[in-house]
């Protein structure tokens, strides 16, 4: 059997003990600085934000065409790994050879400049070799498998809920639709499309949340977690919403709303320690070239008490604030990210719980609290993002949850097996939703959401 070619990997070298013989990388490069008799190319392969510098002697590039061993090039390099002369970097490469893989020209877009995060956006293809995403896209996969690992650790069951589904979960109207139908030509019945011949046989779309499908789960398993991609045709262009993000949601049986904002406490901070623990390179790039003092930042939440408000201790709050909102301040109506950043910034300094909305305004599924009039809700907001969590105690009684989708204009009929987990062994049960990209904002400083997802979707927006 063949062995598969070895390539180092950068980080590696950079962290070696001692030097190396005869030694492979392939990388892009980052600049060319060209010596009287050596040429220095700063090497970079991902694995870190870091390059390898690598030493060749001028004559052994003499038979590449000028001007394609530039900035973005792909090269492979074999040589020894020594103890570097000058300051900078400890290691470097005293290369023997250099194969120009992928070569280059002067229309190359990502020229050793600072570019725009916009004018970025528009070569979304390329942007991933730019410093900036290197760092964004090491850490939303590190903090993936944190994720994981936080769940891997309790216990948690991982459940995949289906992303094509005929339910709207948030009942707020945001489904994209799924269909076979030509537009053009739909079969209609009563003057309306008639769903009934669709593929599904019945109007699907794409899932905005799997909560739905993860709390079947957790009548079975008693703790689960989703993680998966989510979707929400809602027209807003902002830079905390996508039409596609990615959402965490942890479900759990026998558990009360107290006990469901103990676990989002002890998530959001395992994600922040693991961040400063394990991201630390790239925490020191976000620090000094996006947002100063964000590591400081990060430690102090790390020590940070989590504030928990009711919502209508929350309403008083921005009342006697004194501040003039754009949207006004009264009891039943939303929180808008104004008066929820104004709470977590100014009013608590960090992150803080709000809890018992009232009931119109928060979706069917919440249970409905003594008073009659809130729900069991919370809703985790932080610094610089606002919400980053929202989640619930579930209506765990049938007739109470029947009575709420009524009140909501959701036909039960359509939700039948759904409120057949509150026919047969119902239980107390709680759950929320982390919205990944909002927590990577949060944990690089990065202040648009289409800067922290690979290839971002919004509304006029799928390219790539
Ligand atoms: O508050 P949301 O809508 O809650 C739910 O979907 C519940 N079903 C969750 C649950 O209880 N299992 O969304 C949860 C989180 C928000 O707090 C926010 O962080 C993120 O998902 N989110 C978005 N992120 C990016 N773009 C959007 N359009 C988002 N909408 C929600
Ligand atoms: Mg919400």
């Amino acid at each position: 059997m063949a062995n598969l070619p070895t390539r180092s990997i950068i980080k590696e070298l950079l962290r070696a003990t001692s030097a190396q013989h005869d030694v492979r990388v392939c990388g892009w490069v980052r600049s060319v600085r060209r010596g009287k008799d050596v040429v220095f190319i700063a090497l970079n392969d991902g694995s870190c934000q870091a390059t390898l510098q690598i030493v060749v002697a001028s004559e052994l590039l003499r038979a590449l065409t000028p001007g394609a061993l530039g900035t973005g090039s792909c090269i492979e390099a074999r040589g020894d790994l020594v103890a570097s002369p000058a300051g900078g970097q400890l290691w470097e490469l005293q290369a023997g050879q250099i194969v120009l893989v992928g070569g280059v020209d002067a229309d190359y877009p990502l020229q050793k400049k600072r570019h725009s995060f916009e004018y970025l956006r528009s070569i979304a293809h390329l942007r991933p070799r730019a410093n900036t995403f290197g760092a964004v896209f090491r850490m939303r996969s590190a903090l993936s498998f944190a994720v994981h690992q936080f769940f891997h650790e309790r216990g948690f069951l991982y459940v995949h809920t289906p992303i094509i589904t005929t339910n709207d979960c948030e009942g707020a109207g945001e489904m994209f639709r799924v269909t076979t139908l030509d537009p053009l030509s739909a079969p209609r019945a009563d003057g309306r499309v008639d769903w009934s011949q669709d593929f599904f046989g019945e109007k699907a779309g794409l899932t905005v949340s799997g909560q739905l499908q993860g709390e079947l789960f957790a009548m079975a398993f008693a703790d689960i977690y989703t993680f998966g991609p989510t979707f929400r045709a809602e027209n807003s262009n902002t830079s905390r919403h996508a039409s596609e993000f990615w959402m965490i949601e942890p479900e759990m049986a026998f558990v009360d709303l107290a006990g469901n904002c103990l676990l989002a406490e002890e998530f959001f901070r395992y994600l922040v320690v693991y961040a400063l623990s394990h991201c630390r390179e790239d925490l020191e790039f976000f620090d000094q070239r996006i947002e100063p003092g964000l590591i400081e930042r990060l430690e102090k939440l790390s020590r940070a008490k989590f504030h928990r408000v009711t919502y209508g201790e929350a309403v008083d709050l921005l009342k006697k604030s004194g501040r003039h909102f754009e949207f006004p301040v009264a009891w039943g109506a939303d929180l808008q990210s104004e008066h929820e950043r104004y709470l977590t910034e100014e009013i608590f300094g960090g992150p803080v719980f709000v809890t018992d909305y009232p009931e119109q305004i928060k979706a069917f599924y919440m249970r409905l609290n003594d008073d009659n009039k809130t729900v069991a809700a919370m809703d985790l907001l932080v610094p610089r993002v606002g919400e980053i969590i929202g989640g619930s105690q579930r209506e765990e009684r049938l007739a109470l949850l029947e009575q709420r989708m009524q009140g909501h204009g959701i036909d039960p009929v359509s939700l039948d097996w759904y409120l057949d987990t509150r026919r047969w062994g119902s239980c107390p049960h709680s759950g929320f939703g982390l919205g990944f990209e909002r927590l990577l904002m949060y944990l690089t400083g990065m202040e648009n959401i289409r800067d922290v997802i690979p290839f971002p979707r919004t509304p006029g927006q799928a390219r790539f």
